[in-house]
């Protein structure tokens, strides 16, 4: 379903006021929570009449929702995308539509950049590195590391699993001994961590691909009698309040910041793409890591 917030307009107004219709991955994560608010309260405070979307995790709806887009001849569109690949067709339809597409948290793999202006976000890559270098530094002799992915497909999975792998590729005492999805949600990551602890009684490490995933960890491992943070040690991503609770309370060791509010340079970059004005390609957001002691510290002042 498409809602309308911001200035109120009605869709392609004629009055100079921009309409960006944008479509979200979902709900599933404290992250994304951030991120649709973030969203929301900056094309509020542009004077952006933001159509929004909720794809519910799933690529056909966001397949549906940028023609319907196109079909109100907004001024701009705008999307996370929930996989990767697939997107060219339907970007084609925009393109020729002229109504420019902006990338926002999540790119796609495609070999025509042209199907859109920029991507604004964050380094998955780098934040997989992240992961995989605190472990090394931390690593005590043999390390069994099981790996909660996020959405198949999706790059955050792909490249934060990209990233760890390869700062662990030179460490043969680190070994992933098992890795599935739990597709980014909390309800996913506890039931393939009990899965997990299941099939292997020599866990000694849980990289979760976000803080969701590890949260739900967290209660697989407390009802199988175990520790969290102590006989199993959890690194995640995203640094979302829950998350950074847990690491401050000692259930979790380390978290990768991945972040989400980025509703103030979408809309800056709306504004540009629907001038014509020339924007860059790609443009990432500043991003930092946490450990427990500076979880504590840095609680007080979380904005989410
Ligand atoms: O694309 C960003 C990722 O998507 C976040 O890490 C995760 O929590 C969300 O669902």
């Amino acid at each position: 379903a498409v809602t309308a917030c911001g200035s109120g307009g009605s869709p392609a107004a004629d009055d100079g006021t921009i309409t960006l219709g944008f479509s979200q991955v979902g709900a599933e994560s404290g992250w994304r929570t951030a991120n649709t608010e973030s969203i929301q309260q900056a094309a509020e405070d542009a004077g952006i009449d933001l159509q929004f979307s909720d794809a519910q995790q799933k690529q056909e709806n966001q397949i549906r929702a940028i023609p319907s887009f196109i079909q109100q001849n907004v001024d701009v569109i705008a999307f996370s995308p929930v996989v990767e690949t697939g997107w060219d067709a339907v970007l084609l339809e925009a393109q020729r539509a002229d109504i420019p597409v902006v990338l926002t948290d999540r790119a796609i793999d495609s070999d025509d950049d042209t199907l859109y202006e920029a991507f604004l976000g964050s380094d998955f890559v780098e934040e997989g590195r992240k992961a995989g270098e605190w472990l090394v530094d931390n690593a005590e002799g043999q390390t069994n590391v099981v790996e909660l992915q996020g959405t198949t497909g999706a790059a955050p999975a792909i490249d934060r699993q990209e990233g760890f792998a390869e700062v662990i590729a030179d460490h043969p005492d680190i070994e992933v001994i098992a890795t599935q999805t739990g597709d980014f949600t909390r309800s996913g990551g506890k039931e393939v961590m009990e899965a997990f602890l299941r099939s292997h009684d020599d866990i000694d490490v849980v990289y979760a691909h976000n803080d969701d995933m590890g949260l739900g960890a967290i209660e697989a491992i407390r009802a199988a009698g175990l520790e969290p943070g102590e006989d199993i040690r959890i690194i995640t991503v995203d640094a979302v309040r829950a998350g950074m609770e847990a690491l401050a309370e000692g259930d979790i060791n380390f978290i990768v910041e991945c972040n989400p509010l980025l509703g103030e340079q979408l809309m800056e970059l709306v504004e540009q793409v629907a001038a014509g004005e020339e924007v860059p390609k790609r443009i990432e957001v500043e991003e930092t890591t946490f450990t427990q002691e500076e979880a504590e510290a840095a609680l007080p002042d979380r904005q989410y």
